[in-house]
């Protein structure tokens, strides 16, 4: 029954890869939220892009950018293969790098080597992950403990998606979430830990609640880019009809790290952003908001399928090619002083 319960977990893993690759799975309907935020660029900027300083430290390492690539795979040869070409990528540019969930390499250990980079990324901060749904019921602190060791990793996420739970043919339904197990791990455990959403983004209440239990910090995924309940519906022959409404339902990024920003306030939670930012423009408006670091997904594992690291080196240097041009272009050298930059919020959702 585990064995069975393994690969199911792995096949799974596969599928999303599939569906990510050859169907539209980006919200449609809706933006990230940051063509709402309006920057204020100097026409004549006397500020070379070469000289800016991008330069952070996360979990106590520098980094050269202050960006992380999300989780996304492992649990499957071809899981193994991305992780290790994206934990190439992130030590050539000396960022950050998460793997996604474990759970199939907690049910079953064959599965660790898929996720196991750090030879090939020994400097980089490095995330595991697992899922809140599985605290709730049967994991606990020897279960997050082991995810750690097992990839030797810097810190863990731990991604929170009832939602995705839900409508997942196999998903793990739950009434009700209790934020207890959290909280007891966070207190137990030395390794940082975050708390991360998937792409729908969190409600002021969920991050005031959060915020509370004390993470290293919050991932705030929200709702722009991949849109997780699409994929799972693409999974689920029965939810043809389902409607768009339905399946777009989420809080835009910029709006969800809006929240999280005052959520977070005079704490010491720190703040990434996520959730369909795509490029190096609406990164600097998630830093200008508050963001500390800006991570994604699925561009990522389209530049790999394209064409392998070569083409994902390309998407993350125009992706750095933006950031800085449009840092120069505000007149900021570094990271400390954009966030001093003032910026217009237009639309009514920031309301
Ligand atoms: C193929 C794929 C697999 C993913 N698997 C995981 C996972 O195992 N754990 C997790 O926390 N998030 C997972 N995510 C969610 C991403 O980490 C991220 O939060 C989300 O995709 C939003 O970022 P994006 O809009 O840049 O893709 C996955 C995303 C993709 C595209």
């Amino acid at each position: 029954m585990e064995q069975e319960k393994d690969e199911v977990t792995s096949k799974r893993k596969d599928d999303h890869i599939r569906i990510c690759l050859e169907h539209d799975v980006e919200y449609k309907l809706h933006n990230n939220g940051f063509q709402d935020i309006e920057l204020r660029p100097a026409t004549l900027v006397n500020l070379s892009p070469e000289k800016i300083d991008l330069n952070t430290t996360v979990f106590g390492k520098k980094i050269d950018y202050p960006l992380i690539v999300s989780g996304m795979t492992g649990g499957s040869k071809l899981g193994k293969q991305y992780n290790e070409q994206i934990a190439e990528i992130c030590q050539e540019f000396n960022i950050g790098m998460g793997v996604g969930s474990q759970r199939a390499a907690i049910e079953d250990s064959k599965f660790s080597e898929t996720f196991e980079v750090r030879d090939i990324a020994p400097d980089i901060p490095l995330i595991a992950n697992l899922g809140l749904a599985q605290f709730n019921k049967r994991y606990g602190i020897e279960e997050a403990k082991l995810a750690v060791e097992m990839i030797n990793a810097d810190a863990l996420a731990i991604h929170i998606n009832p939602l995705q739970e839900l409508i997942q043919l196999e998903g793990d339904k739950q009434d009700n979430y209790s934020l207890e197990p959290l909280k007891q791990l966070i207190s137990n455990v030395q390794f940082p830990v975050i708390l991360k959403g998937v792409g729908t983004g969190f409600s002021k209440k969920d991050l005031s609640n959060l915020t509370k239990l004390q993470p290293y910090a919050i991932d705030v995924s929200g709702a722009g880019g991949t849109n997780w309940t699409k994929i799972e519906f693409l999974r689920n022959k029965s939810m043809e009809y389902v409607s768009e409404e339905f399946v777009e339902q989420g809080i835009a990024t910029a709006v969800s790290l809006n929240h999280a920003r005052s959520a977070t306030k005079n704490k010491t939670v720190k703040l990434v952003a996520s959730g369909g930012i795509w490029n190096g423009t609406d990164a600097v408006k998630a830093l200008i908001l508050g963001a500390d670091y800006v991570a994604f997904a699925l561009p990522v594992l389209r530049a790999l399928a394209k064409g392998g690291v070569s083409e994902l080196r390309k998407f993350i240097t125009t992706f750095i090619f933006e950031l800085r041009t449009t840092m120069a272009m505000l007149g900021s050298e570094n990271l400390h002083k954009l966030k001093k930059k003032r910026y217009k919020k237009i639309g009514r959702r920031y309301s």
